[in-house]
């Protein structure tokens, strides 16, 4: 699947926007493309309401994974998955997610999350296809999916990779 292709930022712009207040509302192509990357991948588990399934699949609707401010835990799950406890809203989960770095593209993994925190995530600001190639370059010997101890003791996000 092709997708449309945000404009390259200008040498002297950072790649992604900071505060919410003055990123541009997302590209509705972007938010199209991402719907029908959830509608084909996602919604299987976590349900067309993306409410999932009570003790199986975790919400992602208004989940305070779908609109942390930096984005970058989120594209390391979509990336390569997530195992182990987890908690989303307070709520307790411990399932497994897979990976879908072989199946998604850059354009995809940002569109589909681009869409999510839009739709369901209080309006959080888009993802740049740049931060996910930054990460998938870093994560590129990765196959496991995350634990939310390794998430957890990641670095913090470099500035190029913030979406807010
Ligand atoms: C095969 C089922 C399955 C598919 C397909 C799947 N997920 Fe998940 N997802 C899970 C499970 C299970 C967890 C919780 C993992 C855990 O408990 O550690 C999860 C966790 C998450 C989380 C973090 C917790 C939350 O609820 O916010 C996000 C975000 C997420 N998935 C997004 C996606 C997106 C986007 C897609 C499509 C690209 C997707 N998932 C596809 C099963 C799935």
């Amino acid at each position: 699947m092709r997708l449309p292709q945000p404009p390259n930022p200008a040498p002297d712009e950072p790649l992604l926007q900071s505060s919410a207040t003055t990123t541009p509302p997302p590209d509705p192509a972007v938010l199209a493309a991402g719907k029908t990357v959830y509608n084909q991948l996602c919604f299987a588990c976590h349900q067309p309401t993306g409410l999932g399934i009570p003790g199986a699949f975790p919400p992602l609707k208004d989940s305070d994974w779908i609109s942390a401010p930096n984005p970058e835990r989120l594209v390391r799950v979509i990336l390569h998955g997530l195992t182990g406890p987890i908690q989303v809203n307070g709520t307790p989960y411990n399932g497994m997610m897979p990976g879908h770095a072989p199946t998604l593209n850059d354009e995809e993994i940002a569109a589909v999350l681009t869409h999510l925190r839009h739709e369901w995530g209080s309006g959080a600001s888009p993802v740049d296809p740049t931060s996910v190639k930054i990460i998938r370059e870093k994560e590129a010997n990765r196959t496991a999916p995350w634990t939310l101890q390794e998430l957890e003791q990641l670095p913090p996000a470099p500035a190029n990779v913030t979406a807010n």
